[in-house]
């Protein structure tokens, strides 16, 4: 991706635009939103976005610093909000956190599935030990806590929401994202299972769709003004998106006002998946 560069002194117009963002007062007021991954980027984003409409967190990571740090800045919003180190590749550690969420909240009202990694390289080169990390994470992972927050909606008696960070690559081969691609697939069909297992208890799951936002999962290959200056050219809208913006579309899935959207993938790419045969 590096041929016909304009690197030097390209100014990135995804860094330009700034997004005008006005969360809802009271949306998600006495909610409970459970946000795996949230200790950075959109999960974070996330996080920060239901805490400004109301909701209580439980912010979750692998990592503890960095979920308590967003931990703190919710509470500085007004909810309430508790970290926790959560590898979701553990089954036993998403019980554990669950079990103590449930304790400290009363239950769970939304789960962001973003916990997420990326491998990049080609599946015919993909090693069997980064298929299996990457599955792990974003596909397995996804499994342990929709199927147990699943079981938990239920016996709450009380609807809920999931949200799953999909991909435009949950929708469409992308090069250099093999097993990735596969893992965002994959989640793409879970989020229709449980859309379909749970509409009876008043559950709604939904993917949601980001082509890209900077963040700590690519910010070092995007560093390069020759690979973001093509990707920005790729993407009719001409930018990236902003976690802020993936953010907003999270918490309108999260709401009231999405009950009768269930098993949906809401793309959010600036028209990149939809231009593949239109000339520029
Ligand atoms: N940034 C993008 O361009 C983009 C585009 C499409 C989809 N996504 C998806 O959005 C989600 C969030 O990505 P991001 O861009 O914010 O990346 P990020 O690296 O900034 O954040 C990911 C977070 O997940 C945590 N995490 C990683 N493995 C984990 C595990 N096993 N258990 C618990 N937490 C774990 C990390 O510690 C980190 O805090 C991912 O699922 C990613 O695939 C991102």
């Amino acid at each position: 991706m590096t041929d016909d560069k304009p690197t030097v002194g390209y100014v990135s117009s995804t860094e330009r635009f700034q997004p005008r963002i006005t969360p809802t007062p009271d949306r998600l007021k006495g909610k409970i939103a459970l946000v795996t991954g949230s200790g950075r980027g959109i999960g974070k984003a996330t996080a920060l976005r239901f805490a400004q409409e109301g909701a209580d967190i439980a912010v979750t990571d692998k990592d503890l610093e960095p979920a308590r740090q967003v931990a703190a800045e919710v509470r500085e919003l007004g909810p309430r909000a508790l970290a926790f180190q959560t590898d979701v590749t553990d089954p036993q550690a998403v019980e554990r956190t669950l079990r103590d969420a449930v304790k400290e909240f009363a239950g769970i009202d939304i789960l962001v599935n973003n916990a997420g990694i990326v491998v990049f390289g080609s599946l015919m080169d993909c090693r069997l030990e980064d298929w299996d990390k990457m599955l792990a994470v974003d596909l397995t992972g996804a499994f342990h806590c929709t199927q147990m927050v699943g079981k938990l909606m239920i016996r709450q008696g009380r609807g809920g929401r999931m949200i799953h960070i999909g991909s435009t690559a949950s929708l469409l081969p992308t090069a250099q994202q093999g097993a990735y691609c596969v893992a965002k697939a994959g989640l793409a069909m879970i989020s229709k299972m449980a859309a379909m297992e749970l509409v009876g208890y008043g559950v709604t799951s939904n993917l949601l769709c980001p082509e890209g936002a900077v963040t700590d999962i690519n910010r070092d290959l995007l560093r390069d003004p020759a690979v973001m200056s093509k990707l920005e050219a790729m993407i009719p809208a001409g930018r990236m998106a902003h976690v802020e913006e993936i953010a907003a579309a999270a918490a309108f899935l999260a709401s009231d006002e999405a009950a009768y959207i269930t098993g949906a993938e809401l793309v959010h790419d600036g028209g990149a998946t939809i231009s593949a045969l239109w000339w520029r």
